[in-house]
Formats: C-alpha cells, structure tokens, sequence
C-alpha cells in the first residue's frame, strides 16, 4: 500500500510514483503531472487542482523574486518560500530545489543542507541538478532518507558552463554523455529524474531504459511525466516564453486590468461604495445582537 490516507484524500507518496513506472497489469498508465508553486496561494491552487508533484522550483529566483538567473537563489530564501508551499500543500507530493553552491562542494555539507528542507521546511524529497557528477551527493542523500529528483539536460544552473540555455544531446556524444548521465542519476537511488531541454526522441530512449519515471519539460510527449513553471503556463512572467510552455491563462494581463480599473475607481470617487463601508450605527445594533466576543466585524 503505497498512498498514505490524510483525511480523505489520497497522499501522492514516492513509492506510488515508482509504481507508476511499473504500473500493475489491470491498472492503466498514468502520467505524472508536476507543476511549480512558490508560495501559500500557488502552492494551495495547484494541489487542490489536483496536481500529483509540486515543486518549489529555483526558477523562484527569476520568475518571482527578479534575480537574472537561478544562480544567486540563497538557501534561506528556497527555505522560505518552501514553507510558505508546505502550508498550502496537502495531497501532492513536495520537492524543493536545492539552490546552486548547496551540494557542490562538501557531501556533509549538502546533506545538512538537505536536511534542512526536510526538517525545517517541510518537503518530502529535493532536487538536484547535474548527472554522473552527482552521483555521490544523491546517493548521500538518498542514504540518509532523503528523496532525490534528478534533473538532467538543460540544467539553468549550469548557465555558464553551457553558454546560455541552450537545448541539449544534439550530438551523438552529447546524447551519449546523457544517457550516461540519467542512469547515473537512476543508480544513485533517485526516484524520479527531470528531462530538460533535450530532443524528444533522447528523452523516449531515456524514458525507454529508466526504471524510474522521468518528468520532461521541454523534452517531448514520451516521457513518463510533465512539468512546466506555473507562471509560464498562466502568464505571469514577463520573458519571452519557451516554446514547450504552453499558455493555458492570461492571469499578468488581468491583473493589469483589475488594477487599472480599481485606480480609475478610486479616482472618481466610485470606491468604495457606501455598501462597502461601515456604519455606526449598524455596527452598536451588531454588537447589542451579538454580545459575544466576536474576532471580527465582517
Ligand atoms: O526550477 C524549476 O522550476 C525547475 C523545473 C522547471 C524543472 O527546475
């Protein structure tokens, strides 16, 4: 029994993801659906909606807080804004990004760093980008309980070292060296590996040969799962987007327009109305009807 009851809804678990991989003969194949959240409000709508896997993603960095890459995301801010998810999120399952420079250097030091995720922030496994070189920090981790996501191809966090965010595995090498590296990924222990930015039929061959489910983003229909950035797929960033992030919303341009309209309300004197303001003596009727010690007044 891989899903953990949590009142009545049924808790995505790491073991229930594996198994979708494999699923059982009279079970039809299921897709992984994953989605970014950074905060209380994402982190509530995406869950309740259903999603299987959140991800409080380092893309925060870029599409929430400004930054002009990942790179300079702090562990205490991917901390923070983990928290804020955990409390929105009750049925899918919570992964955090571990930030750049937190599992580069010292093993000891990335587990600590780890920890800290599942300790204080409340998520239920992390991610780290990056293949055969990391396969001693994933298995570190993976000992010490930790659920691991891989994420390998166009690692943003590799930005330097790849010249730009370019798609990966174009060659016959570079595909090689990828493969290499997904099953790296696999041997060290993790439970899922993100597919970034490489051609679709690499990622079929790596979906074919893994025996953990891979989630593409920017890497075709064939893989076992999907992820895109929320703000991508609702329209609240303000970059170009990537031609994989399919617009299912326009939130930034409603946005625009309700604040506009409450401006211009304000301005001629048509906010508030008189039904949205408080009146004395409604108010010490409410309180005589009332004489309970009441917390609020709306
Ligand atoms: O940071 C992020 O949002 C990600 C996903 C897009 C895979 O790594």
């Amino acid at each position: 029994m891989s899903m953990i009851p949590s009142g009545n809804i049924a808790k995505v678990t790491v073991p229930e993801l594996l198994q979708r991989k494999s699923p059982a003969a009279d079970s039809p194949e299921k897709k992984i659906t994953c989605l970014t959240a950074y905060d209380y409000p994402t982190g509530r709508l995406v869950d309740e909606a259903g999603v299987d896997v959140v991800l409080v993603g380092d893309s925060v960095a870029m599409v929430a807080l400004g930054y002009d890459s990942t790179l300079p995301l702090t562990l205490e801010e991917a901390l923070h804004h983990t928290k804020a998810v955990r409390r929105g999120v009750k049925r899918a399952l919570l992964v955090a990004d571990m930030p750049f420079g937190t599992y580069h250097g010292d093993v000891h030091e990335a587990l600590k760093n780890g920890v800290r995720f599942i300790k204080e922030a409340g998520a239920e496994a992390v991610k780290v980008e990056g293949g055969e070189r990391r396969l001693e920090v994933i298995a570190r981790l993976v000992e010490a309980e930790i659920p691991v996501m891989g994420h390998v191809g166009l690692t943003p966090q590799s930005v330097h070292a790849m010249g730009g965010y370019r798609v990966q595995g174009k060659t016959a090498n570079a595909s090689d060296q990828l493969m290499r590296d997904a099953r790296a990924v696999e041997a060290a222990g993790a439970f899922a590996i993100v597919l970034e930015g490489i051609p679709r039929e690499l990622a079929a061959e790596i979906t074919r040969n893994a025996r953990i489910p891979t989630i593409g983003i920017g890497a075709g229909p064939d893989c076992d799962g999907q992820i895109l950035v929320l703000h991508d797929m609702v329209g609240l960033t303000f970059q170009a987007a990537p031609k994989f992030a399919r617009r299912y919303a326009n939130v930034g341009v409603e946005i625009a327009r309700a604040v506009r309209e409450y401006c211009a309300d304000v301005q001629s004197g048509n906010f508030p109305s008189d039904a949205e303001s408080y009146h004395r003596a409604r108010l010490l009727r409410m309180e005589e009807e009332l004489p309970v010690n009441t917390d609020c007044d709306w």
